[in-house]
């Protein structure tokens, strides 16, 4: 089957149902991956030749490599794709080194173009909260980047709802750039933004870019309950279990998924990325890899349909708790349901 595309969020620009994150591109502190230029190259050409049109990358990651690193692999192919960093992260020791003031962003938004070799990013966005910039100078800062033409859509990820809502009220008084995606971590280990910021996003036209939706890994099934994680998978590396999840569950769901995998002829990475794209509110699951076997194991994942059954089962074993005063507020709309 081939690559399915859909409009990221209420825009116009048109997105693959996967995209590439290229995280594991270099070599950083967090030990992601080390991928080299030379995989790297492989990795983006198959990525193309799959139809994913969609490429994730941020300031931060491998210290600027990883944005060095897809422009190069890119090269001429850059015209055909759509390019989304960020900026919001440490980059330098300076006061003014991080964070979403306007001066901070004009220096990102420069220095990422530079490494990426383009003069234009299709989406940007902030990477998280800034809790010392007021959110009138970020939005109006995001929005004159857009005007200079060096952005074309902007972004938020890591925002909680109230901060997401708050930014684009605040966007559509200033009459500026509003948020048009939201690059949130959501797999089935951690549904948490089924609480609050999928409502937002579905309210608002905003397109949902889940990041780490194998939970680093986690959910390939490659980890056991009764060993360590081994040296050369990113949980043995790092000695760190993020994102973070409730690790009785994650076993419980990796043997439901390994039970799964035999029934369906697909592995549990697949399916899980499976579950992902049938959410609603998801436009583009961000995919990560740092061999090309696993890339082409997840590149996979847009062939395999979750009948209802296997959908629900799954849906069922990974609900999450509802939280007050959401239950309140879905026992009130009952008698608020147009009737048929
Ligand atoms: N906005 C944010 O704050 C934020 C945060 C994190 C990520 N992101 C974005 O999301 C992208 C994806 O995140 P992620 O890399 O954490 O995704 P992920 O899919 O949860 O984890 C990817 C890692 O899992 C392992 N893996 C992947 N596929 C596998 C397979 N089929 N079989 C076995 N192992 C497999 C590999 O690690 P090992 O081989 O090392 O075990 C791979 O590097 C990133 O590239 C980035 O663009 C954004």
């Amino acid at each position: 089957m081939a690559m399915e595309y859909t409009n990221l969020g209420n825009t116009g620009l048109i997105v693959s149902r996967l995209c590439f994150g290229t995280m594991t591109f270099g070599r950083s502190q967090w030990k992601l991956g080390g991928v080299e230029q030379k995989t790297a190259d492989l990795m983006v050409g198959a990525v193309l030749d799959n139809g994913i049109n969609f490429f994730d990358t941020a300031d931060i990651y491998s210290a600027g490599q990883s944005e060095e690193m897809l422009g190069k692999a890119l090269g001429q192919k850059r015209q055909d794709v759509i390019i989304a960093t960020k900026a919001r992260g440490r980059v330098g020791p300076g006061h003014n080194d991080a964070g979403l003031s306007r001066r901070h962003l004009f220096d990102a938004i420069d220095k990422s173009l530079r490494r990426l070799g383009t003069d234009y990013v299709d989406l940007y966005q902030v990477h998280g909260w800034d809790a010392l910039t007021p959110l009138e100078e970020t939005m109006d800062a995001l929005g004159d980047i857009v005007a200079s033409g060096r952005v074309r859509y902007i972004g938020f990820s890591n925002y909680a709802a109230w901060q997401a809502a708050l930014s684009i009220g605040i966007a559509e008084r200033l009459g500026t750039a509003r948020f048009r995606s939201a690059q949130m971590h959501y797999s089935l280990l951690c549904r948490d933004i089924e609480h609050e910021v999928v409502p937002l996003c579905l309210s608002e036209g905003i397109g949902i870019l889940p990041w780490s939706p194998l939970s680093g890994g986690f959910l390939s099934g490659k980890y056991r309950r009764d060993a360590e994680p081994v040296a050369g998978t990113r949980i043995g590396d790092r000695g760190v279990w993020f994102p973070p999840f409730d690790r009785d569950l994650g076993f419980k769901v990796v043997e439901a998924l390994n039970a799964i995998a035999p029934e369906i002829g697909a592995t549990p990475s697949q399916i899980s990325l499976a579950w992902l794209l049938r959410k609603p509110g998801v436009t583009s699951v961000i995919i990560g890899a740092r061999s090309m076997e696993q890339l082409k194991d997840n590149l996979r994942s847009v062939d395999v349909k979750l009948d209802e059954k296997v959908f629900q089962r799954l849906e069922d074993l990974t609900a999450p708790k509802p939280l007050y005063p959401n239950w309140m507020i879905a026992n009130q709309s009952q008698d608020r349901l147009p009737k048929n």
